[in-house]
């Protein structure tokens, strides 16, 4: 794993940028996976920027978003679909149609789940996955507990979870308790992945998955089983890693 401390988030941003970009610009149909949350939006700002300036061309470029919450359809405020438009997708030359946000509303959720893996088996698998770590280490909306090989599926949300995402919602009984998310091991699945995290209330995940054991309590641990990861920390995010980790 190479493990990258920068001194703020819009170099985090940036850096991040700059290494999926470069990958970008050598392979045509490139298949991206994001993230929505607060972590990946100077990550997004700068590829709205490099698009803008013609530095990045997005019209062959294929998305998977890792989740989203069921029984948020699209339109919805909180949906990841109109978070990824917003933040991301209506700012760049994309076409709409190649990128996929998991379906909230699907009828037959278990079988969207089915479905979703398929069609990023179709495409190649995803070329590069970003990532950011919830505070109990949760990634994507794999919960600790989850097993370390799931796949894209209907997942329940944590008490903790819940609580840090009603920050976006009116009230906290508003927050959904349930989501479609890749599993671990679909993550794992993706041939590069940039973990990004910054706030000090990352710090003790971050800690635990880079230097902890691998285990399902600390779901970003199974990072360590990859071998192309780069985590981009800012350092409030760092202060409780005890190795160097190249600073
Ligand atoms: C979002 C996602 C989540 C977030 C994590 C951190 O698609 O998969 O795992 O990355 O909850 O959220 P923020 O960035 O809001 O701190």
């Amino acid at each position: 794993m190479k493990v990258v401390i920068v001194r703020n988030k819009e170099e985090m941003g940036k850096r991040a940028a700059a290494a999926i970009a470069e990958q970008m610009r050598a392979k045509e149909h490139f298949v991206l996976g994001l993230a929505t949350g607060s972590t990946p939006l100077p990550l997004y700002q700068e590829l709205i920027r490099l698009n803008k300036a013609r530095k990045l061309d997005f019209s062959t470029t294929i998305t998977f978003n890792l989740d989203e919450y069921v029984g948020l359809p699209p339109t919805h405020s909180q949906s990841y679909r109109r978070f990824m438009n917003a933040n991301l997708f209506d700012h760049i030359n994309i076409n709409k149609a190649a990128t996929h946000v998991p379906d909230g509303m699907a009828k037959d959720p278990e079988a969207f789940c089915e479905a979703y893996e398929c069609m990023m088996d179709d495409v190649g698998g995803i070329d590069y996955q970003v990532l950011g770590i919830g505070s109990n280490g949760h990634i994507a909306f794999n919960e600790p507990g989850s097993s370390l090989a799931s796949r894209t599926r209907v997942v329940q949300l944590t008490k903790n979870t819940i609580k840090d995402n009603s920050r976006f919602f009116k009230r906290i009984q508003d927050v959904p308790t349930r989501a479609i998310s890749m599993g671990i091991g679909t993550v794992l699945d993706a041939e590069r992945i940039v973990m990004l995290a910054y706030g000090a209330n990352k710090a003790d995940a971050v800690a635990k998955a880079l230097e902890g054991p691998i285990t399902a309590s600390v779901p970003a641990s199974a990072l360590q089983l990859h071998d192309k990861v780069t985590w981009i920390i800012v350092k409030d995010a760092a202060t409780k890693l005890q190795l160097e980790w190249g600073r």
